[in-house]
């Protein structure tokens, strides 16, 4: 049997060998990534990349609790966190927790993770003394997007890279287990791995991290909006699907597909 990685694992690796991971957000996608990284992120991104929202804003507690229930039955190993949407975890912590135990106890999902610096310290703590271990998210948060004008990177000035830094020491002293460092300059995400005991996750935060996360359908090439410039696309799976379906549509027009041995009784084999 298969033991599935804990928040304490994934807290220990600081220091040792890089962290790998991916998001997911279904059942056969979880399977085939589980043994091959050491997180699958149920991240908010499949309101922009599986519901085609042009923001995370519109996701919903029942779409991550939905999408969150398919990655964990679709894994054995892998720790899986879910990402809590926008709306659900800001107005208190008591709202927070509540929120979060629904995630919990009908994904059956490791932890939760949630975006914010200094100002949700106070919920985190409440959170993880509670038992819920907490992913942290700081540099460019998505659900801020209207509050910060648009996607750009962070750590631009001292002032914002005093900023980052303050934010995760303040995430890191509510008990975080990890946190990812989102669209932040090297220098940057170079010192505040540094200052930090918990892993660092970055996605476009430059190799000075513990660990790296992608979205899986833009490294696997499945993205048909905007493509950021620090994601590496490993495959080109949209132009296989196109090529895929093309071919079977032909066939179907000129009915050479269901030839004989797709056809009961079966002649395959
Ligand atoms: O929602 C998400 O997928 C994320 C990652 C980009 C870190 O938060």
């Amino acid at each position: 049997m298969v033991k599935r990685l804990t928040a304490v694992d994934i807290a220990a690796r600081k220091g040792a060998s890089p962290l790998v991971v991916l998001t997911s957000y279904t059942a056969p996608m979880a399977s085939v990534l589980d043994s091959h990284v050491d997180i699958l992120l149920v991240g908010d991104s499949l309101g922009m990349v599986v519901y085609g929202f042009d923001s995370t804003l519109p996701v919903t507690l029942d779409m991550m609790i939905n999408h969150g229930a398919a990655v964990v039955r679709g894994s054995k190993r892998a720790l899986v966190v879910v990402d809590m949407p926008f709306g659900s975890y800001q107005a208190s912590k008591e709202e927070a927790f509540h929120a979060c135990a629904r995630v919990m106890a009908q994904t059956g999902a490791q932890a939760v993770k949630l975006e914010g610096g200094a100002e949700m310290a106070e919920t985190i703590r409440f959170l993880v003394m509670r038992g819920i271990p907490v992913m942290g998210h700081v540099g460019l948060m998505p659900q801020r997007v209207n509050a910060l004008g648009g996607y750009r990177y962070q750590g631009r000035s001292d002032s914002e890279a005093a900023t980052i830094l303050h934010d995760a020491q303040a995430v890191e002293q509510a008990g975080v287990f990890s946190m990812v460092m989102e669209g932040v300059k090297e220098e940057v995400a170079r010192h505040v791995t540094g200052q930090l005991r918990v892993p660092t996750i970055g996605i476009g935060a430059s190799p000075a991290c513990d660990g790296q996360v992608l979205v899986i359908d833009d490294m696997l090439g499945f993205n048909s909006g905007y493509v950021p410039g620090f994601v590496k696309t490993y495959a080109h799976l949209a132009e296989a699907v196109e090529q895929a379906v093309k071919t079977y549509a032909e066939e179907v027009r000129n009915r050479t597909f269901p030839s004989a041995e797709y056809c009961y009784p079966l002649k395959k084999n």
